[in-house]
């Protein structure tokens, strides 16, 4: 099934000049680009983009480190997309990514772990819809 999932290219990457590299690893493995902008989180829009996480720990600063720079968010296109990009960005810790993955190969930490991926169909429409209306949306063959 061809499906889409959403993607981000965190601050750390961005600020470490990263987009190209990494936007050459979704392409590589046949995952197409049909939507991308660069925006810059302010603390509201990443707050409400990270709800599920509210009572997490780690909250405040994820926010804090999301709203630190500009990102790159993304629709990825592809077979069996939000599995097989989550297999491409590795596990969230980089030290138990696998290697060649975007994690092993870019992340810093857990927290500035480079990229972000939807973990399900419900959370990829979700996010999809957070940041692009369906005309920024280019279909693709
Ligand atoms: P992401 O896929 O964007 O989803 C939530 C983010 O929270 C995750 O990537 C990590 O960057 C961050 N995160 C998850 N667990 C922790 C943790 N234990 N400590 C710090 N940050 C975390």
């Amino acid at each position: 099934t061809i499906e889409k999932t959403f993607s981000i290219v965190k601050p750390d990457a961005v600020k470490r000049n990263l987009i190209g590299a990494i936007y050459q690893r979704f392409e590589n493995a046949g995952l197409k680009i049909v939507a991308s902008k660069m925006v810059h989180l302010d603390a509201t829009k990443a707050q409400g983009f990270y709800a599920e996480h509210e009572e997490k720990p780690f909250f405040n600063e994820l926010v804090e480190f999301m709203t630190s720079g500009p990102v790159m968010v993304q629709v990825l296109e592809g077979e069996n997309a939000i599995y097989s990009y989550r297999e491409l960005m590795g596990k969230t810790n980089p030290e138990d990514a696998a290697c060649g993955t975007i994690r092993s190969d870019f992340a810093l930490s857990m927290r500035y772990n480079s990229v972000h991926g939807s973990d399900s169909p419900e959370s990829a429409a979700r996010e999809i819809a957070y940041f692009f209306t369906e005309d920024e949306i280019c279909p693709r063959d």
